[in-house]
């Protein structure tokens, strides 16, 4: 079981419970968030972790098996959620649906996968899915898999249960905890309840606890006494009466959708609207962990401004049965219950026992939207309950009551809108004054928290326009189904390759069993050393100042603290020049690493962290773009590369266009957050740093440096890191070198594992981009000559700042052949997190940008974008504006074939015919081609080495200096040294990546960690064998083992060191020329979309990806890659925003704030091919590094909206020549549809008020 969040948002922990439940007399199973679960909340439970399920020392669980050989699991750390999550559904529903299979993973995060093989590995538990279903075998088994079997044991008795008269037992008794701080009881009688509520009236009621958890997590409320009533049996009951459902207060929600769904399938359908409308906000209300743990009552009491139930509760009329020991009382769940008024509230003596949820009419209309930044797994922007009662037999309206969430710190109700529109007939005149009375009456403020104020704004009217329309036509529900496909994996390798070898083969993950049982350990997993101390971290609060003083007095107080460690408590170097270790005397942006405490727990550590007191004297930050062009602020001068003569060409262009295109950066979010584990040893100044990292030997020398000791005392390890993307390459060594400090001032080791919070905004992330183009094309779309300018900001130090804006400008041609062409880029400064690589480095961002001018020409010449594109594509033998040649015949198959594949044409036809039937939801397709370049301009950073030794019993043990992130280099190593030892895979081991084994190895980046490591396993390969062919010869029929052991009385070595200079490239930026790149990978999408022009609600509906993979070394490894870079890019260019406010403060702080592609998010249809019969000579077997290339791709989805937008504003003779800022949010699509709506809506003028966050780039 992992940690991913700490507050329920990524499903790394998930866990299953499984409870004696008195009502049914059964023992339920339901998946929760470990991390939300208050311990003493599971007396008399049994929970299960995935260690539970199925484990390589016992047997493996069938959802393990097939997750494993199905490659859904990359990096590994999401996984034991995942097989959690998919193994309580299976304990409740053996045969689930695939819409069930598919909600069940609602709640769980993946950050590599792009989640389409673990849908595809879980199809089978599905009776929907397997055309084998009752033969035994499963139609996604592969040669060698282990079958998933429909039938028979999926599903293990492993845990152990308190018996039933145990657990009954316990139903009857009062159980009471006493903690240091805190005491908990769990009374057993409502009576029971209410004598301690009467004597403790500010004893908070805890069921679920995901509500109060962020008060006492990240608010640092505290309370004594704790009650729980989960078990009281009149909070549990259910009961049906003539006026409607009573539901008892401690039902959690996915009971309540269970109860719900009885109800709708027994009672008439015009009983049921409301809770019709209620099981349509269930359905993405939070994930299943959430919804199996938080209880009704909790979500009335809780009334969070955003939550969903609330709404539809309340236009319902809702009663809620309150009791105390004064007696019982029934008050209305109203606007005054939710705006906290206090004659309408509980008092603090009650409790709430059960809500009435009443039957609806027969002319009651009733509904509820919600728009969130994702579409599942969110909480809502906005949302809304509405219902309207008719007189009978007219259409005019005799009661009305509309109520929003996501306005305002509480739930609203526009009651004095709807008391006037009281006997109004249901027409568009009542709507136009509808919708002016409520936006009259809900106001909004500019400055208000969470921003997107006209965006907001627009919600009300939009919502109640659907409402409008829904009424007007009694519109049927959208069925929501998953239909995302399966898919198989297929190279063709050679007829005559022995099948033992595994080169070009699926080859499973080779820690792929071990991450569905929990064995896989990551930094954090490791066993508690003696005397081990917990880091926590003092960041800066200030974006840019002085550090006058640092008071650690108060701080060292706190039980458990043993030291607190600044800059002058290294004995070495703090950092470099431009990054510190511990900031000295300024910080630089707000989350400076300003002292380090060490305790005997993280929580003792955190705690006093809050103690340390820092006075500052402000300097001037800067925090944008713009603000660092006026100051003149860079890093680096300016990089340019120039072909032809620009300005000649636009005196002979037919036309010319400027624009600019502002791209959002983007957070790592791997789902292991930074994590060290620093052990001094005992002599000579050795110290062992365990480290989730790309670049091990910069973690050794900043480390070393830092000690002032030599780098030969400093041994670094990763077995494996949870997710990396470029962002464990450069912030490491210094998260590694504050944490070996505090291990060196104390002597003991120091445990440093950034908490969610801390990892999202300490290290930094892509960088946002501003890009200016001046376009000068023919009539005919050829465009002839390109000026561009990039910005950068890059934050607060240097980092790879410069290398990624010198990429930018590089790779700012994409895949077209512009005969003059100029491009330029600048790194801005300014005092924001810093900045570093992340996966396609640099390249997004340009590559968005020229995508954007090529849009821009098509939509002026009124050309299709498609033909656009072809048109000015690199073809045939070419050369880029810096004078590297190149073939681009596998672009323009890639391009040929993606048309064909995706059936490019007939369905742009048929999104047009969509487009005329449908004046609310639009389609819109994109194709994109992409020329992507892997590798350094730097040689030496394409050299690597392994080591690999022949043990006497004949086994292998191989190590690279490669790190496994969980792109599956491992593997591909063991493939590459089975291959050229000519040897099964059974026999060759791969253990840890370390300084020890492989010296001075490069970063593991740039998409060529395999062809580099590669080349080095296979030259040390070679060695050995070469060194053992004498003895073969002697003996050719013997076996691997008798001729090791005959090597060895030889005194023949049987180890050996490979190294390898794979690539020369260069670059010459004062020529503006060189070979910076190995070589090219060429790739083509096409995607399709389904907005709402409403809300700006997107369904992504197909992506089929083409990609010029060679011959891939394992294409189950490759497609991976691939599949979880497009879904990254569709993150990084549809939905992921980094917002700060005024001051330079982060407010995207965790999952709850920053959201990421989740299940619901994937193409219902994904194709990806790999393009046959090609070849790569310069990499290992022809193949191709795969790494990154998959980012740019998720750029169709964007052009795909774009489409869709475009369609929407030349039906509503808006102008076409328009530019869509990335990411492309819910709110960006909305407010480009511009309508009467956004029209209607209030604009504040920008200066006049403080806006909640800032645009930095
Ligand atoms: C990751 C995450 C995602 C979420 N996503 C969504 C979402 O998409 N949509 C949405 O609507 N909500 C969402 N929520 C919020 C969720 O709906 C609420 O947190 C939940 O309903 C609260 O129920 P609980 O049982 O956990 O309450 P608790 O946290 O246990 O208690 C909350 C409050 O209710 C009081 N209380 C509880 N029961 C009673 C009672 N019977 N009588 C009197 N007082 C009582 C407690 O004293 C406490 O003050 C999300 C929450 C999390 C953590
Ligand atoms: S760690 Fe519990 S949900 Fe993220
Ligand atoms: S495999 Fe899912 S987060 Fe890495």
């Amino acid at each position: 079981t992992k940690y991913g969040c700490g507050i329920g948002g990524c499903g790394a922990c998930t866990v299953m419970i499984s409870r004696y439940d008195p009502i049914s007399k059964k023992i339920l199973h339901h998946p929760a968030n470990s991390c939300l679960l208050p311990i003493c909340s599971l007396y008399g439970s049994a929970v299960t972790t995935v260690e539970g399920v199925g484990s390589t020392k016992t047997k493996l669980h069938p959802i393990q098996k097939r997750l494993a050989n199905c490659h859904g699991s990359q990096c590994g750390f999401c996984t034991p959620g995942m097989v959690m999550s998919m193994y309580s559904l299976l304990r409740n529903h053996p045969e689930p649906t695939m819409e069930q299979i598919t909600a069940a993973l609602d709640g769980n995060l993946c950050r590599c996968t792009g989640y389409r093989p673990i849908i595809d590995s879980y199809r089978p538990f599905s009776a929907e899915c397997c055309p084998m279903k009752g033969t035994g075998g499963c139609c996604l088994d592969k040669e060698g898999s282990i079958s998933c079997s429909h039938e028979g044991d999926r599903v293990l008795n492993l845990y152990l249960f308190p018996s039933q008269r145990v657990a009954k037992q316990m139903q009857k008794k009062t159980l009471v905890f006493h903690g240091p701080r805190t005491t908990w009881i769990s009374p057993a009688s409502l009576w029971e309840l209410l004598e301690l509520k009467a004597n403790y009236p500010n004893a908070p009621l805890v069921v679920g606890n995901t509500s109060m958890v962020l008060e006492m997590k990240m608010e640092g409320v505290y309370h004594p006494l704790i009650l729980y009533p989960a078990r009281i049996p009149e909070l549990n009951a259910v009961c049906y009466t003539e006026n409607g459902i009573v539901i008892g207060a401690a039902c959690h929600l996915a009971q309540l959708r269970e109860i719900l769904i009885t109800v709708v399938s027994e009672q008439p359908e015009e009983k049921t609207k409301v809770y019709r409308t209620l099981l349509k906000q269930l359905k993405t209300l939070a994930g299943e962990q959430i919804r199996s743990l938080a209880s009704l009552g909790g979500h009335i009491v809780s009334r969070g401004s955003t939550w969903d139930l609330n709404p539809v509760l309340a236009v319902g009329k809702s009663i809620l049965n309150l009791e105390s020991t004064g007696g019982t009382l029934q008050i209305p769940l109203n606007d005054q219950f939710l705006t906290r008024m206090q004659n309408a509230d509980l008092r603090p003596n009650e409790v709430i026992v059960s809500i009435l949820i009443p039957f609806s009419q027969k002319d009651d209309f009733v509904s509820a939207f919600r728009q969130a930044d994702r579409r599942k797994n969110a909480l809502s922007v906005v949302n809304s309950g509405m219902r309207v009662l008719f007189k009978p037999n007219t259409d005019i309206i005799a009661d009305m009551s509309i109520f929003y969430g996501g306005i305002g710190p509480t739930t609203v109700s526009a009651r004095k809108s709807c008391q006037k529109l009281i006997g109004r007939h249901w027409n568009e005149q009542m709507l136009d004054d509808a919708c002016r009375l409520i936006v009259g009456e809900i106001v909004l403020s500019p400055s208000a928290v969470g921003g997107k104020v006209e965006y907001r704004r627009t919600l009300l009217v939009s919502f109640l326009f659907r409402f409008y329309l829904e009424v007007l036509q009694e519109l049927k529900k959208m069925k929501t189904q998953s239909k995302i496909e399966r898919f198989s994996i297929k190279q063709d390798v050679d007829p005559g390759q022995p099948p033992q070898d595994p080169v070009g083969r699926p080859i499973m993950h080779q820690s792929g069993i071990k991450h569905t049982t929990g064995e896989a350990t990551y930094c954090d997993d490791m066993n508690p050393v003696d005397g081990e101390l917990s880091m926590a971290v003092v960041t800066s609060t200030r974006a840019h100042a002085k550090i006058i003083s640092i008071d650690v007095s108060e701080a060292l107080k706190v039980p458990g603290v043993v030291d607190v460690v600044t800059a002058r408590d290294i004995p070495g170097e703090n950092g470099t020049e431009d990054e510190r270790v511990y900031a000295d005397h300024e910080v630089i942006y707000v989350g400076h690493i300003i002292c380090g405490v060490v305790a005997e727990t993280y929580e003792q550590a955190k705690k006093a962290t809050e103690k340390v007191k820092i006075r500052y004297e402000d300097l001037e930050p800067i925090l944008t773009i713009k603000d660092a062009i006026k100051h003149n602020s860079y890093f680096g001068e300016e990089k340019k590369v120039e072909k032809g003569n620009v300005e000649e060409a636009f005196k002979t262009a037919n036309q010319i266009i400027e624009g600019e295109i502002h791209v959002g950066g983007q957070l790592h979010f791997y789902l292991e957050t930074d994590s060290v584990f620093v052990i001094p040893r005992k002599e000579d100044q050795e110290m062992d740093v365990y480290v989730g990292t790309q670049y091990a030997t910069a973690v050794q020398n900043t480390v070393a440096l830092a000690l002032n000791v030599p780098s030969s005392r400093i041994m670094c390890h990763t077995r494996r890191v949870g997710g990396a993307f470029g962002g464990k390459t450069t912030k490491p060594p210094f998260f590694a070198a504050a944490a070996a400090v505090a291990a060196n001032k104390t002597g003991r080791p120091v445990r440093f594992i950034l908490h969610r919070q801390d990892d999202m905004f300490i290290p930094g992330g892509r960088h946002p981009l501003l890009g200016k183009y001046k376009i000068g094309f023919m009539n005919d779309g050829r465009i002839i000559a390109a000026d561009l300018e990039f910005y950068t900001n890059a934050g607060c130090t240097p980092d790879e700042s410069v290398l990624v804006i010198e990429y930018v400008v590089l790779k700012s041609d994409n895949a077209y052949d512009i005969p003059n062409f100029r491009s330029r880029g600048r790194a801005c400064k300014t005092n924001l997190p810093s900045n570093t690589a992340f996966r396609g480095f640099g390249f997004p961002q340009s590559g968005l940008t020229a995508e954007t001018w090529i849009a821009a020409v098509a939509s002026k010449t009124h050309l299709p974008h498609d033909k656009v594109r072809e048109m000015n594509m690199y073809k045939g033998a070419s050369a880029t504006p810096y004078k590297q040649d190149f073939d681009a015949s596998s672009l323009t198959r890639c391009w040929k074939e993606c048309l064909e594949k995706s059936e490019y044409y007939s369905r742009k036809t048929a999104s047009e015919e969509f487009n005329k039937q449908n004046y609310w939801k639009k389609k819109g397709i994109a194709i994109i081609p992409m020329k992507f370049s892997v590798g350094f301009y730097v040689t030496y950073y394409h050299q690597a080495a392994a080591l690999v030794h022949i043990y006497l019993d004949g086994s292998v043990l191989v190590a690279h200096g490669g790190i496994e992130l969980g792109q599956g280099i491992n593997t591909k190593m063991l493939q590459i040294a089975s291959h050229e030892l000519k040897l099964p895979l059974s026999y060759l081991h791969l253990s840890e990546t370390s300084t020890v084994t492989v010296p001075n190895a490069v970063v593991t980046a740039g998409s060529i960690g395999a062809d580099v490591n590669g080349k080095a396993v296979q030259n040390a390969c070679q060695i050995l064998r070469k060194r053992l062919e004498p003895i073969i010869k002697e003996n050719p029929q013997g076996k691997w083992e008798d001729w090791i052991q005959a090597a060895h009385q030889q005194s023949i070595s049987l180890s050996a060191t490979g190294f390898f200079k794979v690539y020369v490239t260069n670059m010459d930026w004062m020529k503006e020329e060189g070979n910076p790149f190995p070589y090219y990978v060429f790739g083509v999408a096409c995607s399709e979309v389904e907005i709402d022009c409403l809300t700006g609600d997107h369904k992504n509906i197909r992506t089929d990806i083409v990609m010029d993979a060679c011959f891939s070394i394992n294409p189950a490894v490759d497609i991976g890659q691939i599949e979880g870079g497009f879904i990254q890019g569709l993150g990084l260019y549809t939905m992921e925003e980094i917002k700060f406010s005024p001051e330079g403060e982060q407010y995207t702080l965790g999952p709850d704030t920053y959201k990421i592609p989740a299940v619901c998010d994937v193409p219902e249809q994904l194709r990806i091919y790999l393009l046959p019969n090609t070849r790569n000579p310069m990499a290992i077997y022809s193949s191709k590094g795969m790494g990154e290339a998959g980012v740019f791709m998720g750029s169709t989805v964007f052009f795909a909206i774009r489409d869709a937008v475009a369609a929407v504003r030349k039906e509503r003779g808006l102008s076409e020549n328009f530019t869509l800022d990335s990411p492309l949010t819910i709110e960006r699509i909305r407010m480009a549809c511009a309508d009467d709506f956004t029209a209607m809506i209030p604009k504040d003028k920008p200066g006049t008020y403080k806006p909640w966050a800032i645009d930095i780039e």
